[in-house]
């Protein structure tokens, strides 16, 4: 099918899934930072638990090929994709929990509420959540300081009320307030996207895009997280848990409001089929240098795991 991902695609995935792996490495070492005073082990082994090993490290993917497209500097740029697979890894220790969606398995190996304890995983997510915006604000991204700044609130904005917490509130709402269309795509934008927005944004930020071409990629970046929820919904119906690395069937008997639910698998599938024409349309002014980025579109909506 045109547009599908090749072998090349997970080929560049895995690579950068590899760089990004080494950098999030380095930076959950034990040693303390300037300002820190110690780093107890148990929270960082937590952290790592929950960050290194597993992933298939698609906002990092997203960020650096985004930021490829305007030439950013590639230190800087994985730096900027670490601190947000940090929130992301955060968002889904807390996703987790008992007292959320109470998951046993995530990324085949136990929760890290179930591999340490309850209030340990929740330290983890808070130290994650915080330690993101020291990665981004840190001298050591290597970016002008207003840059930086740039960084540091889009993250705050994709992250938090108005965005991916405030879409985790919407979605635990939704059991009772049960939202039509209309609300679970917002939610949706919320939960998932707004962070999957921001990776795309951000390479453009970190690559000092012109405002054009940053709401370009943040306008293809709404249109993947779509996708990718509504692929995330599709494979919680049909999807295989071995190799989700998550538990799958929950959402149905948690009378979770998706759009899957709401108007079927078919329905889903042709969707997807239009967010990646979306997609592919959005990036048509970059040409070739585009191609990773739209295949990681099609990859997004096509996925297994
Ligand atoms: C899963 O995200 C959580 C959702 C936002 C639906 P991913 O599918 O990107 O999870 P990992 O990082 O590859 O484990
Ligand atoms: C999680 O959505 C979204 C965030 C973690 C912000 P889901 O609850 O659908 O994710 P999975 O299916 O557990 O990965
Ligand atoms: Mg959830
Ligand atoms: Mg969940
Ligand atoms: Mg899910």
């Amino acid at each position: 099918m045109t547009g599908s991902p090749t072998n090349s695609f997970e080929e560049a995935l895995e690579s950068r899934a590899q760089a990004v792996e080494t950098a999030l490495a380095r930076l959950l070492e034990q040693r303390p930072l300037d300002g820190e005073i110690a780093r107890p082990a148990r929270l960082l082994d937590a952290m790592r638990h929950g960050v290194l090993a597993g992933g298939k490290r698609l906002r990092p993917f997203l960020v650096m090929e985004s930021a490829a497209l305007f030439d950013a500097d590639g230190e800087a740029v994985l730096r900027v994709a670490a601190a947000l697979e940090c929130v992301h890894c955060y968002s889904l220790i807390h996703d987790d929990l008992p007292s959320m969606d109470n998951d046993d398995i995530r990324r085949g190996k136990p929760t890290v509420h179930r591999a340490f304890d309850e209030a340990t995983a929740i330290l983890a997510g808070d130290a994650l959540l915080t330690y993101a915006f020291d990665i981004l604000a840190d001298g050591a991204t290597g970016l002008p300081a207003a840059t930086r700044l740039d960084l540091v609130l889009g993250l705050a904005r994709a992250a938090g009320i108005g965005g991916m917490v405030g879409g985790q509130m919407l979605d635990l709402d939704a059991v009772r307030v049960r939202p039509g269309e209309a609300g679970i795509v917002t939610l949706q934008a919320m939960k998932t996207g707004a962070l999957i927005r921001y990776a795309c944004e951000a390479g453009a930020v970190a690559g000092r895009a012109n405002a054009a071409d940053r709401e370009r990629l943040a306008e293809f970046g709404s249109a993947v997280g779509l996708a990718f929820q509504l692929a995330d919904d599709l494979l919680d119906v049909t999807g295989d848990a071995a190799q989700m690395g998550k538990a799958t069937g929950k959402d149905h008997g948690a009378g979770k409001a998706t759009l899957v639910a709401l108007h079927g698998q078919d329905w889903a599938r042709r969707q997807l089929r239009g967010l990646t024409h979306q997609a592919r349309t959005l990036l048509e002014p970059f040409g070739k240098k585009a191609s990773l980025l739209v295949e990681a579109a099609s990859f997004i909506a096509e996925r297994r795991r």
